[in-house]
């Protein structure tokens, strides 16, 4: 008898918009990314399209931003356009700096024509005279295939905006977008008072368009496909493809490329080859700065509409897998830490929010009793909105859950004759 030829994993059936294979590990040159379609989009544009036809087809895409925050990237674009000043600028914004997230590391590392790309278009669709790359110090390879792609499209005479590559320091905080103006214009890299937003007042006092790195690249692939071949990827209300990133908890650790709708099962089983450990999957954490997402969600198709209900959301796909030997309090007290660590320190409510949430947990851990989800919960109402950039909520956001998600193991260690969630 024939044996059963297995089916093709998720990995290789699903599109793939920006990790394609490359026959070696450096960066894809000039020439392969010309090879595959690449610059058609912007060529395109420059001889016969119109600024807005491209943000049509971006608005028509249903692309969000992939920093995080997942804000429509036409909207932000039209905003930018009708900005009214003369001199506007775009930034691509590769600062990644969150632990368990290498998926724009990666993208600028492999691909940095595709990112270039994405960031002329922006830099056209908005009416910007200069561009600039940033990148981290600490991002040797990127920065590498940045500097190279960069030199290659000058020789081609491709450069239809002057672009500069910044590097900012190795902080969680420099990848927030104002804090990475401030480091452009050599200022200490550290989040503005919003409003004004970057697209009213932002670098240099200009309207200044800052744009995640993996979000310019897919509008390169829409510039070269169409928006509607774009939306065609995905689910009702989360379009395209997403990376994401897996760690060391899975036997095949790594960046992956899946449309929206994939499952946290098909990416931890399929992509990742299952946990390391062979234990059982407890809960996932989509990002840093989300919700905890239970086992049982696990066939949960990944989307924004999906996991909102679910208190979560995909973030940036820097995916981190809880196991059912996992000290759920210590994890908890970690992201915390890490959270109190990297504030920059300039909004007193954001200071004491992290500072608290540590003492709150540490006291859990000690077996001090009943009361820390009451206290977490009303610290973290005190201090929405209260800080000059949403780290002050990102760290609310998986402390909050994981009370919730892991209330047994908070309860059992607060101490005898505490009520789970109490
Ligand atoms: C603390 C903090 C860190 C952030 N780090 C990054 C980052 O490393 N890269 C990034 O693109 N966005 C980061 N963001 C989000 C940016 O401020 C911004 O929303 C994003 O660059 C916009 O691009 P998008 O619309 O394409 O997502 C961060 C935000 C905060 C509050
Ligand atoms: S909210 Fe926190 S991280 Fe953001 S600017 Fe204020 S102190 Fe810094």
């Amino acid at each position: 008898m024939e044996p059963a030829t297995p089916a093709p994993t998720i990995a290789a059936v699903a599109p793939r918009l920006l990790l394609t294979p490359l026959p070696h590990d450096g960066p894809e040159t000039f020439a392969e990314y010309r090879a595959r379609g690449g610059y058609d989009g912007l060529m395109r544009l420059l001889q016969d399209g119109t600024p807005e036809q491209l943000r049509r087809e971006v608005a028509i895409a249903g692309l969000r931003g992939r920093g995080g925050a997942a804000f429509p990237t036409a909207r932000k674009w039209e905003l930018a356009a009708n900005s009214g000043h003369d001199t506007r600028y775009v930034v691509a914004n590769g600062g990644e700096h969150e632990p368990g997230s290498r998926k724009d590391r990666v993208l600028v590392e492999r691909h940095p024509h595709a990112v270039l790309e994405g960031l002329m278009l922006a830099g056209i669709a908005t009416g910007a005279t200069k561009a600039w790359l940033y990148l981290i110090e600490d991002m040797h390879g990127p920065r590498a295939a940045a500097e190279q792609a960069l030199r290659e499209l000058d020789e081609q005479g491709l450069m239809h905006l002057p672009i500069a590559l910044h590097l900012g320091p190795p902080t969680y905080v420099a990848g927030e977008e104002t804090a990475a103006l401030n480091a452009i214009e050599g200022k200490p890299a550290k989040p503005r008072k919003k409003p004004p937003f970057p697209g009213e007042l932002g670098l240099f006092e200009k309207p200044t368009t800052v744009n995640n790195v993996e979000t310019l690249a897919h509008t390169a692939w829409i510039a070269r496909h169409g928006g509607a071949a774009f939306a065609a990827i995905g689910t009702t209300e989360s379009k395209g493809t997403l990376l994401f990133t897996l760690g060391a908890e899975v036997r095949r650790p790594g960046v992956y490329e899946l449309p929206f709708g994939t499952t946290f099962r098909q990416l931890i089983d399929d992509c990742g080859g299952g946990l390391a450990n062979g234990r059982a999957v407890r809960a996932v954490l989509p990002a840093m700065s989300c919700g905890f997402v239970a086992a049982a969600h696990l066939d949960v198709p990944i989307a924004y509409e999906t996991l909102r209900p679910l208190g979560s959301s995909p973030g940036c796909g820097g995916v981190r897998i809880v196991d059912d030997a996992t000290d759920t309090v210590a994890l908890t007290l970690e992201i915390a830490e890490f959270f109190m660590r990297e504030q920059c320190g300039q909004c007193p409510p954001c200071r004491m929010e992290t500072n608290q949430f540590v003492h709150i947990l540490k006291a859990v851990q000690q077996g001090k009793g009943p009361g820390y989800q009451d206290k977490l919960q009303k610290l973290a109402e005190f201090s929405r909105k209260k800080g000059f950039c949403s780290l002050i909520e990102m760290a609310a956001a998986p402390v909050l859950s994981a009370v919730q998600c892991f209330a047994e193991d908070f309860a059992r260690a607060a101490g005898p004759g505490t009520p789970a969630g109490s």
